[in-house]
């Protein structure tokens, strides 16, 4: 079984100054600036380290779309080498790489071009990721991208993220292309003989009785609804917390303020399973807390329901904690701790947290498995 963290470029790279996000940090349309984040871009050596000496076996991470092509036409030769040597390294240290093609952020021209809002700038899309296949990365299981429905619904929908719309036209525009995305992509990484899929970022309910038509219309559109049209070979299940379908208030645990709900993981496994018959991968699972016996507790607590749905013989091929470090979580900052592992500020410097030695107990248990 594969046992591990995962990261997002923009969040932990550093110095994306080619990304749309980037742009709007500088604008200030958005509240915080990424800027060095934990420099993983330099670091990566050191943190590879890290996840060698507890255990884990498995790094997902994504490939900065606009690191490779900073400009309209201009690949960036230099980024996709240095992509080819952290997946080498990766390989070296025995832990295998998950590679995310696209985490939220977009090049800003790309951004300009109106994004995946129009469907003819897939096109661009797709060279970005048959430069990638040239480069013949060193590895075996590709996410096409990153929570689609979360990133349509933050930036057309809720206008939180860039570009801060609120249209439910636009919105349902971007959907439908992004299954089309994912589909050409799914198609181009299969002919290499990958393993493809992408994340979902998916909801455990807590409702009461009269809330129930809610509940099944919440769940049926920001769980299923994407799953049931887009092509993949496993479920990859990101998943946080509970909602309330009614008020979607949240009154919850650490500094997301979130309601946090192990069952749901196993509701979520479950019925993933009933509905695609494919093995199910946690892509993300994680708590932010400064309280770290917290964290360890709410691994512990998910986990135990992971076992269960194997137990139930249900395929669980992985499960990555986000995040192995702390980074840049999107509008709220460098002010949320999901990190196994700290850095400081100004020297870099990497600080194992205790309950990363929890997530190591259970490597152990399940390495070779
Ligand atoms: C996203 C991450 C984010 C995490 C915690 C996930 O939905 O993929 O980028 O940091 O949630 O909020």
């Amino acid at each position: 079984m594969l046992i591990g963290t995962a990261t997002s470029a923009y969040q932990v790279e550093g110095n994306n100054k080619w990304a749309d996000w980037w742009y709007f940090e500088r604008k200030g349309d958005l509240p915080y600036r990424s800027g060095k984040s934990c420099d993983q871009y330099h670091f990566y050596e050191k943190d590879i380290k890290i996840m060698k000496s507890l255990g884990f076996n498995a790094y997902r991470f994504s490939i900065e779309f606009s690191r490779i092509y900073p400009s309209k036409g201009k690949l960036n030769r230099e980024a996709i080498e240095h992509y080819r040597k952290l997946v080498d390294l990766l390989r070296k240290n025995e832990i295998e790489p998950i590679v995310t093609l696209w985490h939220y952020t977009l090049p800003k021209w790309f951004y300009d071009l109106g994004g995946f809002e129009r469907a003819e700038n897939t096109a661009y899309f797709e060279s970005y990721v048959e430069k990638i296949i040239n480069a013949g990365i060193d590895a075996k299981y590709f996410l096409t991208m990153n929570e689609p429905v979360n990133y349509a619904t933050q930036g057309y929908l809720m206008g939180e993220y860039p570009p801060f719309k609120r249209s439910p036209l636009a919105f349902r525009r971007v959907l439908v292309n992004l299954i089309d995305v994912n589909d050409r992509t799914y198609s181009m990484l299969k002919k290499h003989g990958y393993t493809v899929s992408f994340t979902n970022a998916m909801y455990g309910f807590k409702y009461p009785k009269i809330a129930y038509p809610f509940y099944k219309i919440t769940d049926y559109t920001l769980n299923w609804w994407f799953l049931k049209r887009a092509k993949f070979d496993f479920v990859g299940i990101n998943y946080y917390r509970a909602i309330n379908p009614v008020s979607f208030r949240q009154h919850g645990k650490g500094e997301m303020n979130w309601t946090i709900y192990p069952q749901g993981l196993y509701y979520l496994i479950s019925k993933a399973y009933s509905l695609f018959k494919k093995p199910v991968m946690i892509t993300e699972n994680g708590f932010a807390s400064s309280d770290d016996r917290e964290r360890s507790k709410f691994i512990t607590s998910h986990f135990k329901y992971i076992e269960e749905a194997m137990r139930k013989g249900i395929p669980v091929i992985g499960y990555l904690y986000w995040s192995f470090i702390d980074n840049f979580e999107w509008t709220y900052g460098y002010t949320k701790h999901f990190g196994l592992v700290s850095f400081d500020k100004k020297t870099m410097e990497r600080h194992v947290r205790r309950s990363a030695f929890t997530l190591k107990r259970i490597a152990d248990k399940y390495r070779g498995i």
